[in-house]
């Protein structure tokens, strides 16, 4: 049976720009039975949305599901995690003291070669899919494992739970374990191939699930691989994701194993290296980039590539503190939130836009990064929030798709509570399981709205659509 065409009724929160939330009350918006807006009402209400809107779209009104917010409660585009290791989530929260070339070794590597074991793998897959829907990720950019079945069966579980996403086979051939790396380039390649014609036969529109190109980082991958896995995107048109300048110490390695004689780039540095081998396109994801030089940023710039900040690991591993102002949103390198789970300690976006925005009031903090005064770096709300939507959206090559209450765009969206509300509506915050951010009705949208963020949890985000289809509800 077709999905009904659906009006959805109330409040409705979204980034216009970087700088700019609009909130929309009393407002209608049509989805159709594909899960596209096909109308935006603004002071609209239901009678006159019964009226107007219904009969120029030719909808009858019994065959409309008509979904309201409540009081107080208010629409927001669904969250887009542009860097998420779902492989890695039995570990979220378990780094110790570790810094990241000895917590791959100690922590992740090991997690990550035990899912070769397709029981355990299904059972993680499944519970990480849900959590992030259950946070409001409604689109992620995940890296799975080497193996290639366990990798398929995280696309097919994303494809049934009606997740959009970006599934990678991570490859990696050389500093990394006997046990959990590709044995050749020809191998990982074929392995890589095998997974995107598996993600191609499930969605071949790639309506929902899309496969990314995914070598790991450039110290886990030989030239020839990289060189290779850079031919392949170009062959496919597919995304790729990896990682940048996360860790001083990593950033020397690379300086180390890959000098320009080895590659033919102009320079040793990170960024120069994976532009020899063809991965700095405009479809590549950067998760981190903390300690990129100005050269870097803008070769990342010319380039047209895109930055996945993750704060939550940045603090959590010690990387350092990305100045994404300075380096990013200045040159207009397009970025993004990602988790960056398990280097991150949470699976919540909303968590990663918070601490976005507390990890640039400390780059304020420090005065100057790399002899740069960085008075200027603190984000705003609004800006945060940019970044876990539109931002996101534009990162993982789906802006004009998802991201905000436009014509034409899907319904990928998260219905936001924040007072708890009783049997007989009244608010009972305090009194229940938790979860409620005491709203008193006086303040303004946008001061809402910053409860939320600086506040707020999965236990704020009621309802959960993708392309129209509801992914999740708190119960
Ligand atoms: N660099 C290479 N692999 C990883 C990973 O799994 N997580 C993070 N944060 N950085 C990496
Ligand atoms: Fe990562």
């Amino acid at each position: 049976m077709a999905a009904p065409n659906k009006l959805f009724l109330g409040s409705f929160v979204h980034s216009k720009k970087l700088k700019e939330i609009e909130s929309l009350h009393n407002a209608a918006v049509a989805v159709d039975s594909s899960g596209k807006i096909v109308a935006v009402e603004k002071d609209c209400s239901e009678g006159r949305a019964r009226e107007t809107v219904l009969p120029r779209l030719g909808w009858r009104e019994d065959e409309v599901e008509v979904v309201r917010a409540a009081d107080g409660q208010f629409f927001f585009p669904g969250f887009i995690d542009t860097h998420i290791h779902a492989s890695q989530y039995p570990n979220v929260g378990i780094f110790g003291e570790s810094t990241l070339l000895d917590w791959l070794k100690k922590y992740t590597f090991p997690l990550e070669a035990s899912l070769a074991d397709s029981t355990k793998a299904r059972q993680v897959y499944t519970r990480v899919i849900r959590k992030t829907l259950s946070h409001g990720t409604t689109c992620a950019a995940y890296y799975a494992t080497i193996d290639v079945p366990s990798t398929n069966l995280l696309a097919d579980l994303c494809h049934t739970a009606g997740q959009r996403a970006l599934v990678g086979r991570i490859c990696m051939n050389q500093n990394s374990p006997d046990k959990y790396r590709d044995a050749s380039v020809e191998s990982a390649i074929a392995d890589t191939r095998a997974n995107i014609e598996h993600i191609r036969s499930i969605d071949p529109s790639m309506a929902l699930v899309r496969p990314i190109i995914t070598p790991r980082f450039a110290p886990a991958c030989s030239v020839d691989l990289m060189r290779q896995l850079g031919a392949l995107a170009k062959e496919t048109g597919l995304p790729i994701q990896t990682h940048i300048s996360e860790n001083t110490a990593e950033i020397a390695f690379v300086g180390e194993l890959f000098p320009p004689s080895v590659t033919g780039a102009a320079d040793d540095t990170y960024a120069a290296v994976y532009d020899a081998c063809g991965l700095l396109t405009e479809r590549t994801i950067l998760g981190h980039a903390v300690h990129l030089t100005d050269s870097e940023a803008e070769l990342v710039a010319r380039r047209k590539a895109k930055i996945s900040h993750c704060p939550c690991s940045n603090s959590a591993l010690t990387s350092g503190a990305a100045p994404v102002r300075r380096q990013f949103l200045d040159r207009g390198i397009a970025c993004g939130l990602g988790t960056d789970m398990s280097g991150g300690y949470s699976p919540s976006v909303l968590e990663a836009a918070r601490q976005a925005a507390l990890v640039s009031r400390q780059v304020v903090l420090s005065g100057t990064v790399d002899g740069k005064r960085e008075d200027g770096a603190a984000l705003s709300v609004d800006e945060v929030l940019y970044l876990a939507t539109r931002g996101g959206a534009e990162v993982v090559g789906l802006a004009d798709k998802v991201g905000a209450f436009e014509v034409g765009m899907d319904w990928d969206v998260q219905l936001i509570g924040l007072n708890i509300v009783g049997e007989d509506g009244e608010v009972i915050n305090g009194d229940g399981d938790g979860g409620d951010v005491d709203v008193f009705g006086w303040e303004s949208w946008p001061n809402q709205v910053a409860k939320w963020v600086y506040n707020g949890d999965d236990r704020n985000t009621k309802k959960v659509w993708v392309k129209g289809r509801l992914v999740h509800e708190r119960r």
